[in-house]
């Protein structure tokens, strides 16, 4: 589907697919580098990591293993709870495991502030977080984020994984969902 096919539903297209293959290649390079040696657990953040996940993964040149994780903080509106829930958890035990936490957005920083301590409970040897997008004026908590695809604005967007309600997930490119979607 092509970001045209739903263009109404949409108040602006914010990145290209385009724009977002150069910039996971970009960052793909800086960890290739920062991880030279090292084998990297890639965790998924469920649904919403999926597509940059594939592509991400398919572009780094070292070797990689892949889990998932699905949590939920959001239900199908368009505020964050706080309140997270493990809908499944990973399947690798992570006890000495370098481990890079793959997310498509950080809103409130909530849900990966959680997922996080989390984590970091289950003694990784070194856990660090990659995300596509990042709200800075949403940030509820600080969260130290090794690597940043795009700062946006704080509006509700969707695409490349992004959905509201299930839908637009299979959009290429990320836009702003127009409000009338949701209101
Ligand atoms: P927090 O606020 O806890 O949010 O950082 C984390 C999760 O909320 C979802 N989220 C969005 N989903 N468009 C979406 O489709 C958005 O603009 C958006 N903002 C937050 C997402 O699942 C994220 O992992
Ligand atoms: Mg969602």
């Amino acid at each position: 589907m092509e970001l045209t096919d739903v263009q109404n539903d949409l108040t602006e297209i914010l990145i290209t697919e385009e724009q977002i293959r150069s910039r996971i290649a970009e960052l793909s390079r800086d960890i290739e580098r920062d991880y030279a040696g090292k084998d990297v657990l890639l965790v998924g953040v469920l649904k919403g990591a999926v597509m940059v996940m594939a592509d991400f993964a398919r572009e780094l040149k070292i070797p990689v293993t892949m889990d998932w994780m699905a949590v939920s903080s959001y239900g199908s509106g368009t505020q964050s709870s706080g309140v997270v829930r493990i809908l499944k958890d990973l399947d690798t035990d992570l006890e000495g495991k370098t481990v890079l936490i793959v997310e498509d957005i950080i809103d409130s920083g909530l849900t990966l502030s959680w997922l996080l301590s989390n984590l970091r409970s289950r003694n990784p040897e070194s856990i660090e977080i990659f995300t596509l997008l990042r709200k800075p004026e949403a940030a509820r908590v600080e969260i130290d984020v090794k690597y940043v695809g795009f700062d946006i604005p704080n509006q509700f967007v969707v695409g490349y994984g992004l959905d509201y309600a299930e839908r637009y997930r299979n959009l290429r490119g990320v836009g702003i969902l127009a409000p009338a979607v949701y209101s």
